[in-house]
């Protein structure tokens, strides 16, 4: 996976910290965007997933643009190098001052998931003196066959408008004065591998999009959210196959040519090129199992504790024999394990183990439960610089 030298100076880095393969992420940005271009596709990356200021440089230097769900994203995500006029700004709980804020910077277009919401926006418009664009997030009740805590969906979950509101929007259309309702948005979950369900997804985008031109209600552009997943398994497969992702879209979506086309995707673009290095602190053994606590636990990555996540996990120190291990963090939490009966590297006291994939979701919802330091992270460009001096 890196080179000897690499390997060798991670081992020197006080643990529990984050590492980025900045190589691995630039790859995966021309993979992305080079696929998107065949179909003329837009991506706005999903700030949400990692929203580390190196991260954020290289990828709007691709030109892409941003998904923000607060007004801190969007502020980060103009400081960082997106432009505001590619901002998409969604969320279920969008507050008046984030909406002022919004506004104020000249955004792209607001992902709208109320009625109620749509009210307030226009009249916020309206006291800015603007008119804004706005595209309905609605929710397709279509399932992600994904983890429930990460589908969003269902009729059943918080996000987006139910279709039954949508005849109202279309009657009231005119009243929103300040509003410029011209586009769709759709994000029905995340880690999605079950591909068949982004086809579902087209059909009913299909039939909603018709249903407005029936009604002459003229939209522009069509954003399909974000969502593919990645192989946690497997994450030697580090880059997603883009191109079957899009090509679906390509193959099952009957609009306009005219109707631009918009993604959102996060996990998988930066999913692979993170990792977790943390140290073992002790081997506790009883006669049921063996248990390695290490020095990262659910305040680095909350993943497995929050979705029962698992991540490969490697013990970069040590060629001995297989054995199993339970993998915990020191975090006062039952739930504080990164895996259960995993195979490692026979391990030891001071091993330092890596775990892949954290690249997305990880950093980004660290917290300081129990007092804990916010773990540092390094890059893999700067790091080998470093690391001649
Ligand atoms: N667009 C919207 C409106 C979203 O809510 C999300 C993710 C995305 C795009 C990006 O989705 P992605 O391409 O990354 O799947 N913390 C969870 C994932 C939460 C996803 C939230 N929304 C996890 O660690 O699995």
């Amino acid at each position: 996976m890196f080179s000897e030298q690499l390997i060798s100076t991670l081992k020197k880095i006080e643990t529990p910290f984050y590492f980025y393969d900045t190589s691995l992420l630039q790859k995966t940005l021309f993979a992305i965007k080079d696929a998107a271009d065949l179909f003329n596709y837009n991506l706005h990356y999903a700030i949400k997933a990692n929203a580390n200021k190196k991260i954020l440089r290289l990828i709007s230097k691709h030109k892409f643009g941003a998904d923000c769900v607060s007004g801190n994203e969007i502020e980060v995500a103009i400081d960082n190098g997106f432009s505001a006029s590619k901002i998409v700004f969604a969320g279920v709980g969008k507050t008046d001052k984030e909406i002022n804020y919004a506004i104020q910077s000249n955004i792209f277009s607001f992902n709208c998931e109320s009625v109620q919401e749509l009210e307030v926006i226009d009249k916020i418009a309206k006291q800015n003196n603007k008119t804004v664009r706005v595209a309905l997030r609605i929710n397709p009740d279509i399932n992600a066959n994904t983890h429930q805590n990460i589908t969003t969906g269902l009729k059943t979950n918080k996000f987006g408008i139910p279709i039954t509101d949508l005849q109202y929007i279309i009657s009231q259309k005119h009243s929103f004065k300040n509003l410029n309702i011209e586009g769709l948005h759709f994000h029905i979950g995340s880690q999605i591998t079950d591909l068949s369900v982004f086809a579902k997804l087209c059909i009913v985008v299909n039939e909603i999009y018709n249903h407005f031109q029936d009604k002459n209600f003229k939209l522009n552009h069509i954003n399909l959210g974000g969502g593919l997943g990645i192989n946690y398994t497997k994450p030697e497969n580090q880059i997603p196959d883009f191109l079957a992702y899009f090509k679906i879209f390509q193959k099952n979506l009957n609009i306009p040519q005219n109707v631009k086309i918009h993604f959102e995707p996060g996990r998988s673009i930066v999913g692979q090129c993170g990792y977790l290095f943390t140290k073992a602190l002790f081997i506790k053994e009883t006669n049921e199992q063996k248990t390695v606590i290490v020095d990262a636990g659910l305040t680095e990555l909350l993943r497995p504790a929050l979705y029962q996540a698992s991540h490969k996990i490697i013990n970069s120190s040590s060629f001995d024999i297989k054995e199993k291990y339970d993998i915990a963090g020191p975090i006062c939490e039952t739930s504080d394990y990164f895996g259960k009966s995993i195979e490692l590297s026979k391990t030891s006291r001071g091993d330092i183990l890596s775990i892949y994939s954290v690249g997305a979701y990880g950093e980004v919802m660290a917290s300081k439960y129990n007092l804990r330091s916010i773990a540092p992270k390094y890059f893999s460009d700067t790091l080998l610089q470093e690391s001649f001096i």
